[in-house]
């Protein structure tokens, strides 16, 4: 009886195929309406230019500094790169992580943009290279409004970040102020990409068909190479650009509604950004772990799940992390690891209970997979059409912690991919450190593209 009762509040989660293609074709439609300059304002996804071009003309050797902000960690790295005759290679160097502080990230553009460059300065000591005016590429993962590769306003902070004075502003500039306050190193920013840009760019070194970077970590995104003339806000018809979706961002004018369940309206409500990343919230890291607790929860309410009684731990936002879902979904089957989260949360769970907590972290992290998977169709199937293509043959590059560390996300996603992009040959490649090789090879292109032009 518990069971049953259980499966059928679980049922919620699932989408069939039907439904899959529903969200597919929505998010298609909105994908167009970001793209049109007439529409471009109104859409969810905003299909942001990046001027990534598809022509790369070659590009400089030597050291670059790279900034990966944007993802569960901050980090500084020192990147190599050189050319031979498939042109270019790159041997990342050194690499250091810094974890953000939470003022840092909440309080003011200035305090975090300073902590970035105290940040750097450490980096620099300590690989003895502060004399040294390096090059840099900057990742930085959020929605961008670019006017060039170097140049782009923050439109809106996503995945928690609210530092205040940074939106409406040019990252580049804060990051350059920044530098300058601090006064005791300079740069040459020459880039700046989104994180899906940099994952797509390092991919694209190990197969040329890599037109497609995803990223399913904190945050959830994807960017792909459109055609130069269906690039409305960019003139120029030839060759293609990159464009960042902003994907997440999906929903927030009412296209999911009926699919949003009373547990992704709590996410969403008790969230620092209400009524956005509508899309994300149904799928990314940051908030999939808070998912499951919501559900747990309604199941203790209904006497289905712990006897009826949450712990004190339980009852508090956030303490069901999103790792939990992947080390409760790793269970071998005898039920000791599930049992060791539900204990270190203050419960103890019987047998049933520890089946039940499995179910419920299956079906959010499938439909994660699932929902997911429709937006990827979705530009993959666009992707066909606007070439014309009897077949597609093209190459994902993915990062992120949900997709690389859950044990059963990737499988599930791959098969929803697959099963809504007939004719499409499909290949997914993992990004090593990619945002730290991306930034600095695009930030090679784009020192050898200014040097041509002086
Ligand atoms: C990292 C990339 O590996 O993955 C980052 O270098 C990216 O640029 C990140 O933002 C996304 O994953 P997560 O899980 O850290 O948000
Ligand atoms: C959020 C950001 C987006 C980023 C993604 C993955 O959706 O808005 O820019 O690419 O997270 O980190």
């Amino acid at each position: 009886y518990f069971r049953l009762k259980v499966e059928e509040i679980l049922s919620e989660f699932q989408l069939n195929k039907e439904e899959l293609k529903e969200v597919m074709k929505r998010m298609q439609r909105e994908m167009d309406r970001g793209l049109r300059l007439e529409t471009h304002e109104e859409a969810s996804v905003k299909m942001l230019p990046t001027y990534v071009c598809s022509t790369p003309e070659g590009s400089e050797v030597g050291d670059f500094l790279a900034l990966d902000l944007g993802g569960t960690n901050f980090r500084v790295m020192l990147v190599k790169v050189g050319e031979d005759e498939e042109g270019s290679w790159k041997i990342e160097t050194k690499n250091q992580m810094y974890s953000i502080p939470e003022d840092a990230m909440t309080g003011t553009a200035e305090m975090l943009f300073d902590y970035i460059a105290e940040c750097m300065s450490d980096f620099l000591d300590k690989h003895h290279i502060k004399h040294k005016k390096l090059p840099l590429g900057f990742t930085f993962s959020f929605p961008v409004r670019h006017e060039d590769i170097d140049k782009g306003i923050l439109l809106n902070w996503t995945k928690g970040f609210k530092a205040s004075g940074a939106e409406g502003n040019n990252v580049v500039g804060l990051l350059r102020d920044a530098i300058k306050r601090r006064g005791e190193f300079e740069m040459d920013v020459v880039a700046m990409v989104n994180d899906t840009v940099a994952t797509m760019i390092s991919c694209y070194y190990e197969d040329r068909s890599c037109e497609v970077g995803m990223i399913v970590g904190t945050g959830c995104n994807a960017c792909y190479m459109e055609e130069m003339r269906t690039v409305e806000l960019v003139e120029g018809e030839e060759g293609r650009m990159c464009v960042n979706t902003e994907w997440g961002a999906f929903g927030d004018n009412g296209e999911l509604e009926e699919f949003r369940l009373e547990y992704d309206r709590v996410v969403d409500e008790s969230s620092i950004n209400p009524g956005q990343q509508l899309y994300e919230k149904l799928i990314s890291g940051k908030y999939m772990g808070e998912l499951v607790r919501l559900v747990l929860m309604k199941l203790v309410n209904e006497d289905l799940l712990f006897n009826g009684e949450a712990s004190e731990k339980l009852k508090v936002r956030g303490s069901f992390e999103t790792h939990y879902v992947s080390q409760v979904e790793s269970d071998s089957g005898d039920r000791k690891q599930i049992y060791k989260i539900l204990s270190f949360l203050g419960v103890l769970p019987s047998e049933l209970d520890c089946d039940i907590v499995r179910l419920v972290c299956e079906s959010v992290s499938t439909r994660s997979a699932h929902m997911c998977g429709a937006g990827l169709a979705g530009v993959i199937n666009l992707m066909r059409e606007r070439r014309r293509q009897e077949a597609l043959k093209i190459t994902v590059g993915v990062d992120g912690s949900v997709y690389k560390l859950h044990p059963c996300f990737r499988d599930r996603f791959h098969k929803v991919v697959r099963e809504l992009t007939p004719h499409c040959e499909i290949t997914f490649i993992e990004s090593e450190e990619g945002s730290g090789r991306g930034a600095a090879l695009i930030s090679a292109v784009a020192c050898k593209m200014a040097a041509c032009m002086l």
